[in-house]
């Protein structure tokens, strides 16, 4: 799709700078450049201009922005800002823009920019889960990749993995992917990253599920700060429509952040002897901390043979606390679905371990969320 671009920027300068990374664009079109929102309000409109990119910098709130949509009904706008701001990110998103962008920008950045919001829209209601297990081989990581493709494949949406288990994450063997930006990478610039930009530091596993993967080395663990994964973990709302966390095991800075600045906390354990679900309860105890646990903390448990709904009362009643999905023991699936790179719930659909992910999926995707309108 050919872009026909009107940009409403009030610095002079910067005008100039933006409109010369716009012509450099291929695919990009300038129809049309001003300085003054007001001409490009009367204007503009001979133009047929099928993207604006709005300075909102100059602007008192987002007044003008409503005043573009009220006479370009049909035209995607994405604003600009001179850094990225969370907050007026969303608030314009949810007032009808399309996205935010912080500027300068270059020829590549903009393209990329209309890549990943210009069709869909910014992310601005995402949902994020962390996945706690109390003490580790809990089948957390299976169970994350398996479930990412379900939400992706059954909402069409935008679905990204954060792996977070920063010494020993394995998301990347499990993809196959070879990395070059990780977390530790993605930490680091944080500070200078917008959505747009930290977009590139997720590898793309299918055109709708992307992994930001984990460190390369054990020893690189303590290259990732605290508040810059959080960071990390916030801007990735703006990009993905659910955020899947893997984290270490155990409570630790690193998966107690991420429980805390997600919406949803699985506790996941793997069936194996009993004393799993007595470590679940010590972990619960320690969730009770929040008020509201019990929406939050939600528990799962893996490798449940019979799988079947007396197993799930059963446990239920040993753990004291409703569980919200039990996942089989089908080794074999997993581990031939892993081998090849790919998933479960891909090669083998009928599987009662893709039939309990995707049922999980759906409790998931039914859960209700603001949900605004894209254009
Ligand atoms: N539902 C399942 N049935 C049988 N085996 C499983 C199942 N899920 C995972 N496994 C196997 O259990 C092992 C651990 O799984 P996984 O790596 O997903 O767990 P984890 O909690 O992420 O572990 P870690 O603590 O090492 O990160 C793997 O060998 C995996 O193939
Ligand atoms: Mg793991």
């Amino acid at each position: 799709m050919e872009y026909h671009v009107m940009l409403v920027e009030g610095n002079r300068l910067m005008l100039e700078q933006l409109a010369h990374a716009i012509k450099e664009a291929p695919g990009f079109t300038l129809a049309a450049r001003y300085q003054d929102p007001m001409d490009a309000l009367g204007q503009g409109v001979v133009f047929h201009p099928n993207l604006i990119l709005l300075d909102i910098d100059q602007q008192s709130g987002t007044g003008i922005l409503a005043d573009f949509l009220r006479v370009f009904p049909n035209t995607a706008i994405i604003c600009m800002g001179e850094r990225w701001q969370s907050e007026v990110a969303s608030h314009v998103v949810q007032s009808g823009a399309r996205g935010y962008l912080v500027k300068p920008f270059s020829a590549e950045e903009l393209r990329e920019a209309v890549d990943t919001f210009g069709k869909s829209g910014m992310e601005v209601s995402s949902h994020t889960m962390a996945f706690f297990s109390p003490k580790g081989k809990s089948g957390k990581t299976t169970l994350i990749a398996n479930l990412a493709m379900s939400l992706a494949q059954k909402t069409g949406e935008q679905v990204g993995i954060i792996d977070a288990d920063l010494q020993f994450g394995d998301m990347s063997v499990f993809f196959n992917l070879d990395a070059k930006s990780t977390i530790v990478e993605a930490s680091r610039d944080v500070d200078f990253l917008s959505p747009i930009s930290l977009n590139n530091y997720f590898l793309p596993v299918t055109d709708k599920v992307k992994v930001l993967c984990g460190t390369q080395n054990p020893s690189l663990n303590d290259k990732v700060e605290i508040e810059p994964f959080v960071s990390v973990l916030n801007m990735s709302k703006n990009l993905f429509r659910y955020v899947l966390v893997d984290i270490p095991a155990g409570f630790n800075p690193t998966s107690i952040a991420a429980c805390e600045a997600t919406d949803t906390t699985y506790l996941v354990a793997m069936i194996n002897g009993g004393y799993e679900i007595r470590h679940m309860q010590r972990a619960l105890e320690i969730f009770k901390d929040w008020e509201d646990y019990k929406e939050r903390v939600k528990a799962i448990y893996t490798r449940v043979t019979p799988c079947d709904i007396a197993a799930k009362l059963q446990i239920e009643e040993l753990m004291g606390y409703p569980v919200e999905a039990i996942i089989p023991n089908e080794y074999l699936v997993v581990s031939e679905a892993a081998d090849n790179g790919r998933m479960a719930t891909d090669i083998q659909p009928d599987s009662q371990l893709s039939r309990s992910i995707n049922k999980l999926a759906d409790k998931i995707i039914g859960h209700k969320h603001i949900r605004w309108d894209k254009p």
